[in-house]
């Protein structure tokens, strides 16, 4: 019967032979496949993380910018905040990607650094109203084959969970001008919260515009972020916090998890009941160093692959 499935998947799904998709248990990876596929649309969820998932890793040998980096831009931040909140990546992505420590290791150090950015974050004072425009001038880029895996998720009425530990408010306005940002759509991840008060007090000097209006101009400035943190390390608590409870999500037991980190893997601990999982992880960096660990945690790992056509392949298969 396996040798049977086999070639079947090869057949319905010739992306999975590509050399640059690696699976530790083919048969199983196909089973689970054919399993989700007799259950159907109705039982399925996708969870995804973010940047470095949904987004590029790299484009035309430019690093594309995560949802932290994109807020680097003059509107938002100065110089000085660019170089330190560089000093600090230099000196905590080596970290957060390091194959020779482990998550507990890790852990520590990734809230050190997003509390530390997201200080000098709200040092910077950012303007609500100019992130949809540094949005527009980054070079933020989702992998080619987005359109269709957000579409045909939106139209089989899957729900689509975004399980990201990037800026939460930057993550809606990429999805947004991509016009991917549907009703299937939720997200979890690091929101903003924006104080009004600071602009009512400084119109209040300025007698020729109305209070009322000049509080619809300025919509706010960055005074902290909302919530408990999430980092790349943690998302099992996030998952078992608030993912659980989504009700768009729950009698869904077959879910497709999609990640570019080790961290990713707990994305899907919130969901009671799971009959199938299946998970694919892109691994974008490191790759050499990283290869066994991915192959040994993930049900598919794709290699330096800028696409989305291996998750678009399945879900249609299944779907
Ligand atoms: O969406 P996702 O969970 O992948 O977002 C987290 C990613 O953002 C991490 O992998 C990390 O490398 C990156 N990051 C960043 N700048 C920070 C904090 C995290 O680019 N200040
Ligand atoms: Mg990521």
């Amino acid at each position: 019967v396996l040798a049977i499935w086999h070639q079947l998947t090869k057949a319905e799904i010739p992306e999975l032979a590509k050399c640059s998709v690696l699976m530790r248990e083919r048969g199983r990876v196909e089973e689970t496949i054919h399993a989700m596929q007799r259950a159907g649309a109705g039982s399925l969820q996708v969870i995804s993380d973010f940047d470095m998932t949904l987004t590029k890793f790299a484009h035309n040998g430019r690093r594309v910018p995560t949802t932290h980096n994109i807020l680097d831009n003059r509107l938002l931040i100065s110089e000085d905040c660019t170089k330190k909140m560089s000093e600090l990546l230099n000196t905590y992505y080596p970290i957060e990607i390091d194959p020779s420590r482990t998550a507990e290791e890790k852990l520590p150090l990734m809230v050190e650094w997003w509390t530390k950015v997201h200080e000098l974050l709200i040092q910077q004072r950012i303007r609500k109203d100019l992130l949809a425009q540094a949005v527009k001038e980054s070079s933020a880029m989702l992998r080619d084959g987005y359109k269709g895996f957000f579409d045909h998720l939106s139209e089989q009425q899957v729900p689509l969970l975004i399980f990201s530990a990037g800026v939460g408010d930057v993550l809606e306005e990429v999805i947004r001008q991509n016009r991917v940002f549907h009703p299937n759509v939720r997200i979890i991840s690091n929101y903003m919260d924006f104080d009004q008060a600071v602009h009512q007090l400084q119109s209040l000097h300025e007698v020729t515009v109305p209070l009322t209006e000049h509080c619809l101009v300025n919509k706010g400035v960055l005074r902290a972020f909302r919530g408990q943190l999430i980092h790349t390390f943690n998302k099992r608590e996030g998952a078992l916090s608030h993912a659980a409870g989504l009700r768009e999500l729950q009698g869904r037991p077959n879910v497709l998890l999609l990640g570019d980190s080790l961290g990713d893997l707990t994305m899907a601990d919130g969901v009671s009941e799971h009959e199938n999982i299946l998970t694919i992880g892109f691994l974008n960096d490191q790759v050499k160093e990283r290869k066994e660990s991915y192959v040994n945690s993930f049900d598919i790992v794709l290699v330096k692959d800028e696409t989305m056509d291996v998750p678009n392949a399945i879900l249609r298969f299944i779907t």
